[in-house]
């Protein structure tokens, strides 16, 4: 097999139906982009109809949010909202030729998702993971079918971060891949393939900046000093922020993967997990715009 295997859109499978396993933020995320884009019917699913329902609200509300802003139509707001759907019966992804998920970061949980969804789609269904660094062949060891398996791998806030990782196993076949590739562009997003070794691409390298900023803290320099010392560095956001926007369980998570991984190469940060039990780095205000820094957060890093 070629290491990056051989894409083609000759190879590429029409999409004609998606569905999205979880109806979190990132899923929330993916379900407007992929209807948007695609303009194909997307169906949520999660544990419970409360998440299901709170997931399609929400979508429905960034809609809403589109059209006050003038930013779509009024028919264009109404043939969004028709295209999505929630269901917590995954008997409803029997038509899909798309399957993406982004569900807890645990291996149990995505390859507990996988097994399920594939006992409903077609042998020709492709599915998707958006895992930010566990193995996709791991994932994918419990597959019948694990050809059709691939990372597809997101960036926070979805809208607006133009890259798409797309992870290429050694299963990974070339019709997978291929459709993989055509629906990044149809997202308007670039995508890249990369290698299913920890944290891909990007994120072993955000781990390195973001472990670094936790352990300059918890060797003793203040976060407001790391804190300014980034910003001027050409960065969008400061470690700090970042670790908030994606999540700082994701962010612990992307950290312990990494150590575990490359010991040598990468901290663990403990101060990171308290501060993700906590919940927050930042005081923020109503808008959500940072006022300073969390006094019971500093403490606990
Ligand atoms: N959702 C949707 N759109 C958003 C958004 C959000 N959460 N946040 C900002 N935007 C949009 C705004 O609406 C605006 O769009 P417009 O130009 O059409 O009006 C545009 O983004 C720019 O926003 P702002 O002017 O308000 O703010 P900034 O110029 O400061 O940009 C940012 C905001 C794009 C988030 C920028 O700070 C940035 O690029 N930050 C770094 C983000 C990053 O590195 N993400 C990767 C995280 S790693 C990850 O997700 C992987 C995971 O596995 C860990």
């Amino acid at each position: 097999k070629h290491p990056a295997g051989a894409p083609s859109p000759d190879l590429a499978r029409k999409i004609t139906k998606v569905g999205i396993v979880g109806a979190g933020l990132m899923a929330s995320q993916f379900a407007l982009l992929f209807v948007r884009k695609l303009r194909v019917p997307v169906v949520i699913t999660d544990i419970d109809q409360e998440r299901v329902d709170k997931g399609v609200a929400g979508i429905r509300a960034s809609i809403d949010e589109m059209q006050e802003k003038g930013r779509i139509s009024r028919d264009e707001s109404n043939r969004l909202k028709a295209l999505i759907s929630g269901t917590t019966d995954l008997a409803d992804f029997a038509d899909a030729d798309w399957v993406i998920e982004a569900v807890f970061e645990e291996l149990g949980v995505k390859q507990e998702v996988f097994r399920n969804v594939e006992q409903v789609v077609s042998a020709e269904c492709i599915l998707a993971t958006n895992t930010s660094s566990l193995s996709v062949t791991a994932i994918g060891s419990v597959l019948e079918n694990p050809q059709r398996l691939l990372g597809f791998h997101f960036f926070n806030p979805v809208a607006v971060m133009p890259l798409v990782e797309v992870v290429n196993t050694a299963a990974t076949d070339d019709e997978t891949l291929s459709t993989a590739m055509v629906v990044a562009k149809t997202l308007g997003k670039n995508a890249v393939i990369t290698a299913d070794a920890p944290g891909f691409v990007v994120n072993r390298i955000l781990a390195k900046l973001l472990g670094e900023a936790m352990h300059a803290v918890e060797t003793g320099t203040p976060f407001e000093v790391v804190d300014r010392a980034t910003a001027p560095f050409g960065l969008p956001m400061t470690p700090f922020e970042l670790l908030e926007l994606v999540g700082l369980k994701v962010g612990a998570h992307v950290l312990d993967t990494h150590h575990a991984a490359f010991p040598e190469r990468f901290f663990e940060s403990e101060g990171l997990h308290r501060l993700a039990d906590y919940g927050k780095i930042f005081d923020r205000d109503a808008k959500g715009k940072r006022k300073g820094f969390d006094k019971k957060a500093v403490s606990l890093a």
